[in-house]
């Protein structure tokens, strides 16, 4: 084992069903989380609901359900959705879980003993969709900065947290890290948000009952914030399993998108060195998706459904498509004509055609059997050095788009290696049967190497391939420092031709 690694999702507000926003994140969290058990790391992958607060309870009032009810239902509708999209989480944490009302109640202290917290007056605006303070000055014509919508005016008791006292702190551990925020863009924008001055943040709520009561206080309810980031604490053990949290705790990456960063970067740090915890090694915010080019939104029935999705192209293609068809870390587009094109070009065309021609060749010219020649074929070996160098990278970096560009490029140059050799031609000529090897050997194990680097985006595919390759183990439980290396494949494998693993799909 390499060490340890922790990566979380945000957790998923249960007052609405998932929908292509959520399967985003998680998808990629996902990859990551198998990307590293490949590589050797002893991984932890969490995700959640996020149950609390005035806008779970107002949704469920409206719907006449007790809030808890309503969690209950549509926290169902979350397990589900990961389940079908392969989500390998090791853990999911619901904020109305014991466990998590007594890390809640514990930070809340530590802070408050620190002298971090204290008793004020609230006097400005909240909007419920966001759970959040703004001043008057941040409104837009009385509008929610960061949504758009109606804000209401609050004037009530409330408690404080210091997070003015850390503004310098915070400050100086941004731009001793680099990595700490990520995309760049992101950074600077924090930077420049944490330099115009930190004023404290109101962490309780009165007249409100959906949530952790104030220790010692309950009047108050614990600021849905700060109940739900706790969440990334309570699920490595904290307070009481300090070997979990020890192993786990800080986390690598939270991995969240681009509307949430400034809870994760600038509120969520502040309270961690309140209470003398180490931070998170990065926060990585990514883009947000349009859906043919207008704003998803359930006014406009743009809403696209992950689960129909899946069931409609299948699991792999969807979660290629999403990883792919954008830069991580910038907004993008989904269009089911998009969609369908990558499925047919990148996944039938060049992946799929790929498998079917190569294994059908040694059935036909091999009679199944592999056969390894001597010396193996240098132009895919020089090929395969070169993409795994530029997957690394790209992996390590959560550059999705590259790494699978990388994988394409060798798929295609095998492709190409095949036109140009002519197996077909090299058959008919016993004398010329070790050429023959060559090409189908350098084919099958350019195959394996694919399978491997595409396991962490399209589990079941890559399973396929895997197989077909004459192997019975799970390609997930591979070790990328030992299998990424050219020429594993015996002398000798019997291989099997799957069905067609990408169907094209006819457009409507
Ligand atoms: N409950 C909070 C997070 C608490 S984390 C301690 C929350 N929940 S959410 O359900 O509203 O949103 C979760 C995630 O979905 C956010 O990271 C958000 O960026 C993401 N997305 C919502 N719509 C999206 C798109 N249209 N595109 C991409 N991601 C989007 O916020």
């Amino acid at each position: 084992m390499k060490g340890s690694f922790y990566i979380t999702t945000p957790i998923y507000y249960v007052n609405d069903i998932p929908h292509i926003g959520h399967a985003y994140t998680t998808i990629a969290a996902d990859v990551v989380a198998r990307y590293k058990r490949m590589d050797g790391y002893d991984v932890f992958f969490l995700t959640g609901t996020d149950e609390h607060g005035q806008k779970i309870e107002k949704t469920a009032r409206s719907l006449g359900e007790e809030p808890k009810a309503l969690a209950d239902r549509v926290v169902v509708r979350f397990k589900e959705l990961w389940k079908k999209l392969l989500i390998s989480n090791d853990d999911f944490i619901r904020t109305t879980e014991p466990r998590h009302r007594r890390a809640v109640e514990h930070l809340f202290k530590k802070v408050m003993e620190k002298g971090d917290i204290y008793l004020g007056e609230y006097e400005d605006w909240y909007c419920i969709p966001c759970e959040t303070f703004w001043t008057e000055k941040e409104l837009i014509d009385f509008k929610c900065p960061s949504c758009g919508r109606q804000t209401d005016r609050l004037k009530e008791e409330s408690y404080f947290f210091r997070m003015s006292r850390y503004q310098e702190q915070l400050l100086r551990h941004i731009e001793a890290n680099p990595d700490f925020i990520q995309p760049p863009s992101k950074r600077n924008e924090i930077i420049s948000f944490v330099k115009d001055g930190l004023r404290d943040l109101s962490v309780s709520r009165k007249n409100l009952e959906w949530g952790i009561p104030v220790p010692g206080n309950p009047e108050h309810t614990i600021y849905v914030w700060f109940d739900a980031l706790t969440n990334y604490l309570t699920a490595v053990g904290y307070p009481d399993n300090k070997v979990l949290f020890e192993k786990f705790w800080p986390a690598d990456i939270h991995l969240i998108g681009k509307d949430i960063l400034r809870f994760h970067s600038v509120y969520w740090p502040t309270f961690l060195i309140s209470a003398e915890l180490p931070l998170p090694r990065q926060v990585y915010a990514h883009g947000w998706w349009t859906v043919e080019g207008r704003k998803m939104s359930k006014s406009l029935g743009n809403v696209v459904d992950p689960s129909e999705m899946a069931d409609r192209f299948g699991v792999d293609q969807f979660r290629y498509f999403l990883l792919r068809e954008i830069s991580f870390g910038l907004d993008g587009d989904y269009s089911l004509s998009a969609f369908v094109k990558r499925i047919n070009s990148d996944l039938a065309n060049d992946l799929g055609n790929l498998v079917s021609r190569v294994l059908t060749m040694v059935e036909r010219f091999h009679g199944r059997r592999l056969r390894k020649p001597a010396i193996l074929c240098a132009t895919l070996e020089q090929g395969f050095n070169r993409v795994v160098k530029e997957f690394r990278e790209a992996m390590d970096t959560l550059s999705f788009q590259k790494a699978l560009v990388s994988i394409w490029e060798f798929i295609n140059l095998t492709n190409k290696y095949i036109d140009e050799n002519q197996p077909w031609n090299l058959a008919k000529d016993p004398s010329r049967r070790n050429e023959l090897d060559v090409v189908l050997y350098g084919g099958c194990e350019a195959l394996r190497v694919i399978a491997l680097m595409i396991a962490p985006f399209m589990p079941l595919s890559s399973q396929k391939i895997w197989e077909s390759l004459g192997y019975s183990s799970p390609v997930k439980k591979q070790r990328y420092d030992e299998s990424l290396k050219w020429g594993l494949l015996n002398d000798g494998v019997e291989v099997i031709r799957p069905e067609p693993i990408f169907p094209r799909v006819e457009k409507e």
